[in-house]
């Protein structure tokens, strides 16, 4: 755990912004595609419509846009960052990541570029790093994206229907700056339990195997995302709340004090749970995987930028990001805003 305080150089969210792909894809497209229907999706999952990429768009074009309004918002140029964090299971290839084609493309200079991995606790788990950089004075500005493209990954078959009604794809950007003022990230609070790795994976091309990926793979589906739906469910209604609670008892705070949560957008009825448990009132979890589906690491940065955008966070407020997913992972950080 990260211990709590905001005495000395700490990080705070100096900017936010977002990209969703244009192709919308409703849940009616999908059940042309496989047994589903607009009514079981929207009943156990919330889910309305999500976003598809273009063919050949990767995450590191989706992250582009959100970078730029990220830096705009922090009005910062691309010669002020120190560092970036590319939050992503869908890479746009194996190697390198997706952080040196950012690096690249957007002209950042001969700065670090770390992928980090940790599917939908990516974003928590990548601001949990920048606020170590930012607090040891080693780095002042820090970009952390987070950003999918799980379209490409999803079997759109009968086969699938279970895993392929819940993603979407989408990139989120934020802007980490050092501070010394009374406001940016009290703690964080990451785990994970690899014993479930294979109850949401995706297995191939897989460095185990030679070739990575066979034909009789391919025809046998395993380069498909797959997940035990139940399990994943059961698991998430626990560790959200314990991990939020875990933030909360850090820092001696109770869930009234807490002015909004913004959780990884997994399932509607999972943050629905979630606000049983925690006896918090549902709006106290924003939600808008009604539009994207879940985006895994993109979801928390692309919920964030639309939640400062409707005025539902305040100069002083406290928030609370929550993340739970493949791995298992889950994690969780407090911010002052
Ligand atoms: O980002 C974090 C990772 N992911 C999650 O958080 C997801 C967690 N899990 C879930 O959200 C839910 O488990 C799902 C939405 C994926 C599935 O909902 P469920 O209520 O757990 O459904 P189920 O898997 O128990 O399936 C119930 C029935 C089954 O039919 P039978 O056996 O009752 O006849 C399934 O075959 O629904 C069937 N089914 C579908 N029917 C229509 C499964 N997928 C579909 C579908 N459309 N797309």
């Amino acid at each position: 755990m990260t211990r709590a305080h905001l005495d000395g150089i700490h990080a705070y969210l100096s900017g936010t912004g977002y990209h969703v792909p244009e192709r919308v894809v409703t849940n009616d497209e999908l059940a042309g595609l496989m047994d589903t229907s607009d009514e079981w999706i929207q009943a156990r999952t919330g889910i309305v419509t999500r976003r598809f990429a273009a063919e050949g768009e990767g995450v590191a074009d989706l992250a582009i846009p959100a970078v730029e309004q990220a830096l705009r918002a922090a009005a910062l140029t691309v010669a002020d960052i120190d560092l970036i964090i590319f939050a992503t299971t869908t890479p746009d290839y194996s190697a390198p990541g997706s952080g040196c084609l950012i690096q690249e493309r957007m002209g950042f200079g001969e700065i670090g570029a770390l992928d980090i991995r940790v599917q939908c606790s990516g974003f928590v788990y990548g601001l949990s790093i920048a606020d170590q950089y930012i607090r040891t004075g080693t780095y002042r500005h820090i970009l952390l994206i987070g950003a999918e493209v799980q379209s490409t990954g999803m079997n759109l078959s009968d086969d699938g229907r279970d895993v392929s009604i819940i993603f979407g794809d989408g990139a989120g950007a934020v802007i980490l700056s050092a501070t010394k003022e009374d406001r940016g990230i009290l703690s964080s609070h990451l785990h994970a339990q690899g014993k479930y790795a294979k109850d949401l994976w995706l297995e191939l091309p897989s460095s185990r195997r030679n070739p990575r990926v066979s034909h009789e793979d391919l025809d046998a589906g395993r380069q498909w995302l797959k997940m035990n739906g139940k399990e994943v469910f059961r698991h998430a209604v626990v560790r959200f709340p314990q991990v939020i609670r875990e933030a909360l008892d850090a820092n001696n705070l109770s869930i009234e004090d807490i002015a909004l949560i913004v959780p990884h957008q997994a399932n509607l009825r999972i943050s629905q749970e979630v606000s049983r448990r925690l006896n918090a009132p549902e709006e106290l979890l924003y939600s808008n995987i009604h539009k994207y589906g879940n985006t895994t690491a993109a979801s928390i940065p692309i919920a964030l930028a639309e939640a400062i955008a409707e005025g539902k966070i305040k100069p002083g407020d406290l928030v609370i990001f929550a993340a739970f997913g493949s791995g298992f992972t889950w994690a969780s950080a407090l911010v002052k805003w």
